[in-house]
């Protein structure tokens, strides 16, 4: 059992996925130190911006839920510029010492995605911090990012560095991001059309609703739903194993801070279109049922393949929300309390009764990404059914970009500014990048890569299966020639220090002795 965290110590971004806050506006920014003095004192002053973890709330004991939220990051370059001592430097894991750019055959930024492809801003040396801004609305980021360009340019020494593709191949000096928006509303979409967001772990300490644990946790043997050890998601802390995570030294340096993961990955909505169009000829079923079959949800309201895994089952699910969220509107407790447990249903789930894919395909994206328990096929064989994926899950943080024109095309600008968090960057970022979305050895698929996200090339064998029923006397239904729908247009690895720690690199007293 853990401790209660200092939630005060921990940032913000590591608890609270802020779109989720009513934060759609985002702004990334990259640093250069010049010299650690300068870094340092830049530093120092920046402090008192960043945002923390502490729940927001009406009360009085509670802060109120700001305008603006800001967080930074370093990467293993920067925090060598800021001259932490080299001994505590070694401690730093070495998928992180080497940065994204040279794990690129590990996570298949081939082709298109090959880091010479990347925005300027990647090209060369020379990342060191990574800033975030998030904003209820684009006024409040920008006030946010002046007053931190003043310290920058009072402390001196310090850069921001340019070169992030914007529309029509302008290059500028930071990366904005935001919600997708329809008819002037915010919408919980991503650019091709999916409603996304919906996952997410759930762990101790975090200091979220408990009523969120439900779907988003790790089952035990009676497949209740617990919260995962805060060690998965924060250094310092025991994790499933029951140890603490790789971390450096001294303690105080890595205790509640996280590592991060930045990707830019742009996507090509032509091809993904036209791809969907083309496939959906032969499908038997709708072109929607086809893309919910290429994700695990419906792209409209992202309620999960196994809850309604056709058409028909997905129009009486729409029915029967209509209707509850009909007589809830007028006052009806019992319809409202029905509607919540539909709802819960979007995220409490397993793939027990639907081990053979029938329902969600075994290659689905969300089934890819999240195992949920189903990779266990003898049952018993782990203590916790769900022990091969409990360590192997991420804290996504990321937010849309680009969007907006007219017509939008694979040339202009759009795609997930993706970030993911966890206490190791190989364990769980990687090895569902590398082995679940673009392999399939533990699905007993082949070679077979995600539809949206893999780096498929068009080839006949790049390919995604949606089974049938066994029984049933269906053939299951093949998606060959998958193109490349996502491709990586950049990004590093990351360390989140804790407040205490920022502070002591501020001051440049790290010691490791
Ligand atoms: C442009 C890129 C991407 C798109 C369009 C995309 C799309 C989606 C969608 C539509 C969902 C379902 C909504 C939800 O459950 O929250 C989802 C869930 C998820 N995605 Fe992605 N995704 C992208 C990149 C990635 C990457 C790079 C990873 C990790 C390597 C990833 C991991 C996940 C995870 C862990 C979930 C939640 C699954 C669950 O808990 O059931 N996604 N994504």
């Amino acid at each position: 059992m853990n401790r209660p965290l200092d939630l005060d110590d921990i940032q913000g971004n590591i608890c609270k996925g802020y779109g989720r806050y009513g934060f759609p506006k985002a702004r990334y920014f990259f640093l250069q130190f010049h010299t650690p003095d300068q870094g340092r004192r830049c530093l120092h002053q920046l402090i008192p911006l960043i945002t923390n973890a502490e729940p927001w709330a009406a009360d009085g004991d509670s802060p109120l839920k700001p305008d603006v939220t800001t967080n930074i990051a370093f990467t293993y370059a920067g925090l060598e510029a800021l001259g932490l001592p080299q001994r505590s430097l070694n401690g730093f894991p070495g998928e992180f010492r080497m940065g994204m750019k040279s794990r690129a055959d590990i996570l298949g930024d081939n082709g298109p995605s090959a880091p010479e492809h990347w925005d300027p801003v990647w090209q060369g040396e020379g990342i060191h911090a990574w800033v975030s801004i998030n904003g209820r609305d684009m006024d409040a980021v920008e006030t946010r990012f002046s007053v931190i360009r003043g310290i920058i340019s009072d402390t001196g020494g310090v850069s921001i560095r340019p070169g992030h593709r914007g529309a029509d191949n302008t290059l500028l000096p930071w990366q904005d991001a935001s919600a997708v928006y329809e008819n002037g509303k915010v919408t919980p979409k991503e650019h091709f059309g999916y409603v996304d967001g919906i996952g997410n772990p759930y762990f101790e300490g975090c200091g979220n609703d408990p009523s969120r644990l439900p779907g988003r946790g790790k089952l035990n043997k009676e497949g209740q739903w617990q919260p995962l050890a805060t060690g998965e998601f924060i250094l310092g802390h025991v994790d499933e194993a029951q140890e603490y995570p790789l971390a450096p030294e001294p303690h105080l340096l890595a205790h509640n801070g996280t590592f991060m993961v930045y990707r830019k990955l742009h996507e090509n909505v032509t091809t993904f279109h036209h791809y969907v169009d083309s496939v959906a000829q032969d499908f038997d079923g709708s072109r929607e049922l086809l893309m919910a079959k290429f994700s695990g949800r419906w792209p409209d309201n992202g309620a999960p393949l196994t809850l309604a895994p056709d058409d028909e089952a997905k129009a009486a699910l729409d029915q029967q929300l209509a209707s509850l969220t009909e007589k809830a509107d007028k006052g009806d407790a019992c319809a409202a309390a029905q509607l919540k447990a539909l709802k819960d249903q979007w995220i409490d789930f397993t793939y027990a009764d639907d081990k053979h894919g029938s329902r969600c395909p075994i290659g689905a994206h969300i089934r890819r990404a999240n195992t949920r328990a189903s990779l266990e096929t003898q049952k018993g064989a782990f203590n916790t059914p769900s022990a091969l994926d409990d360590r192997r899950r991420l804290l996504r943080r990321g937010l849309p970009y680009g969007g907006g024109q007219k017509e939008a095309s694979d040339a202009t600008e759009q795609g997930i500014i993706f970030m993911c968090l966890g206490a190791s960057i190989e364990r769980q970022f990687e090895f569902i990048q590398q082995q679940w979305i673009n392999y399939s050895n533990d699905f007993h698929l082949g070679n077979d890569k995600d539809v949206l996200i893999g780096s498929n090339n068009g080839r006949l064998t790049d390919k995604h299966i949606i089974q049938t029923q066994p029984k049933s006397g269906k053939a299951p239904f093949f998606c060959s020639h998958l193109p490349r729908m996502v491709e990586t247009r950049g990004g590093d690895y990351f360390f989140i220090p804790s407040i205490t720690a920022l502070n002591m690199i501020a001051q440049g007293i790290i010691d490791p002795t």
